[in-house]
């Protein structure tokens, strides 16, 4: 159960918050069902590899502010460089953090070779952005976006993200520049089809298909693709996935458009998932572990001539790039160098795959262990119960052991532990979730279908 003190202050917010009502009405009927509810937190504190909630509880974080903390939470040297940064310039957009943070940036690319950054204030706006410059640099008009896939909340970053077609009601106006084709997401196999054939068959449909059935090649500017689906729900594409896309993008003359707002920045043991694939992308977005999870903070980097000369591509808001956002960054690039925070990261990604790679075959309702570094996830088997109840039974008794992960809408448990998560901490919270499948293996599910309370995104 929620505890009470948590139950209130959630409750406090539902008359202000969005979705409250219908979180009042899903609620009634679904303890009409005899269902229970999904268990909330709120953090009251957050240090290191721990949140604590408003009662005092101590709990690990796989969380992660959604992915946005590579060094854990608060970590000091980025709090401390933050602090600085606000105490120097409080905000001034010609401040002098940004020259020397698109330096580094350059640096740091695939192959060092995307050497224009524009800075954004978030994921969103930096998918949104990266798309109209690859549009205004090709001076063409459609984009291929991939189903599965999240790109933001903004009106065009809505547009871009597929998780199905239900994402676009009231947008179906709007929606005319995005091309969306297949992602070979396990979950979605035509029946009788094996991962490979599937995976041949989106690489077809991208590149012969969409050419002869849909919009000319001539007309498309180029593919948005994410490395290895995150919110979709952390799962990774055979490598060849990606290289493919490249080639067919330089076959085509088609820009190559990775957000890696989630994976990049070391989340899966590289400093970008594309590096996994060799690829070198055209333009490469990037935000959340950037600044250490202390800032607002994106943007994307892209070759030279797409952002050295494009006029009509102009991006990033008043607070794009805000001082203590560059100071953040610096910071954490050179804590993640110095630390060997990327070593580090694959080391625990080593430990976490050798505890959870038997649990397909040790527990019926796991179905796959997902990952690539700390991009970790354990899918639920939809055979026998609605997987997404299982999901959210998993990760509610996680919780009540003391291990936040999120299970938001689809039948996964993903989890994100800081990059640099001691090692002990990561084995307790992973055998925390061990103990909760098997509770849930025994017991099945008992969370019904109530949405998440709707104070932001707590509670899933
Ligand atoms: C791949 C990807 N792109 C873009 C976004 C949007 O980023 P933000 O929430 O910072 O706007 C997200 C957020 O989860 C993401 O995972």
């Amino acid at each position: 159960m929620t505890s009470d003190k948590t139950q209130k202050f959630l409750e406090r917010g539902l008359p202000f918050l969005r979705e409250g009502s219908r979180y009042q009405a899903e609620k009634q009927k679904s303890i009409q069902k005899g269902f229970q509810s999904p268990l909330q937190i709120i953090v009251d504190r957050a240090e290191g590899d721990f949140v604590y909630d408003l009662d005092g509880r101590k709990i690990i974080d796989f969380q992660n502010g959604w992915a946005t903390n590579p060094l854990g939470n608060c970590h000091p040297e980025v709090l401390e460089a933050v602090r600085d940064a606000h105490e120097r310039y409080g905000f001034h957009w010609e401040h002098s953090l940004r020259i020397p943070l698109a330096e580094k940036l350059a640096s740091i690319t695939p192959g060092a070779a995307l050497p224009r950054f524009s800075f954004e204030v978030s994921g969103t706006e930096a998918a949104e952005s990266a798309v109209h410059a690859a549009l205004c640099h090709m001076k063409r008009r459609y984009v291929i976006a991939f189903a599965s896939s999240f790109h933001g909340e903004s009106l065009g970053a809505k547009l871009l993200s597929a998780y199905d077609s239900d994402n676009y009601r009231y947008l179906e106006a709007w929606t005319g520049g995005v091309i969306r084709t297949p992602f070979p997401h396990s979950e979605e196999l035509p029946p009788g089809m094996s991962q490979s054939e599937y995976t041949d068959q989106c690489l077809w449909h991208l590149e012969h298909y969409i050419p002869r059935y849909v919009m000319s090649a001539d007309n498309i500017a180029g593919v948005l693709v994410e490395p290895a689906l995150a919110e979709g729900g952390n799962w990774v594409p055979d490598i060849r996935f990606i290289k493919e896309i490249r080639d067919i993008c330089d076959r085509n003359d088609w820009l190559m458009i990775a957000d890696e707002v989630l994976t990049g920045v070391g989340r899966t043991g590289a400093m970008w998932a594309v590096e996994h694939s060799s690829v070198v992308p055209d333009i490469l977005v990037m935000g959340k572990h950037l600044s250490g999870g202390i800032e607002s903070f994106a943007g994307f980097s892209a070759k030279d001539e797409i952002l050295g000369d494009n006029p009509r591509a102009s991006g990033g808001s008043t607070f794009a790039g805000t001082p203590a956002g560059c100071a953040a960054a610096l910071k954490t690039l050179e804590v993640i160098e110095r630390d060997k925070i990327l070593d580090q990261a694959q080391r625990l990604s080593d430990v976490a795959r050798d505890i959870t790679d038997s649990w397909p075959s040790d527990y019926d309702i796991v179905s796959e262990i997902r990952g690539l570094g700390l991009l970790l996830g354990v899918s639920f088997n939809t055979a026998h119960h609605e997987g997404i109840h299982v999901a959210r039974s998993v990760r509610d008794e996680m919780l009540r052991l003391g291990a936040w992960g999120i299970c938001d809408f689809q039948p996964q448990v993903r989890l994100y532990p800081a990059l640099n998560m001691d090692e002990q901490v990561l084995l307790e919270g992973l055998n925390m979730m061990k103990q909760a499948i098997e509770v849930v293996e025994r017991d099945g599910p008992v969370i019904g279908d109530y949405p998440p309370i709707p104070s932001g995104n707590v509670g899933f």
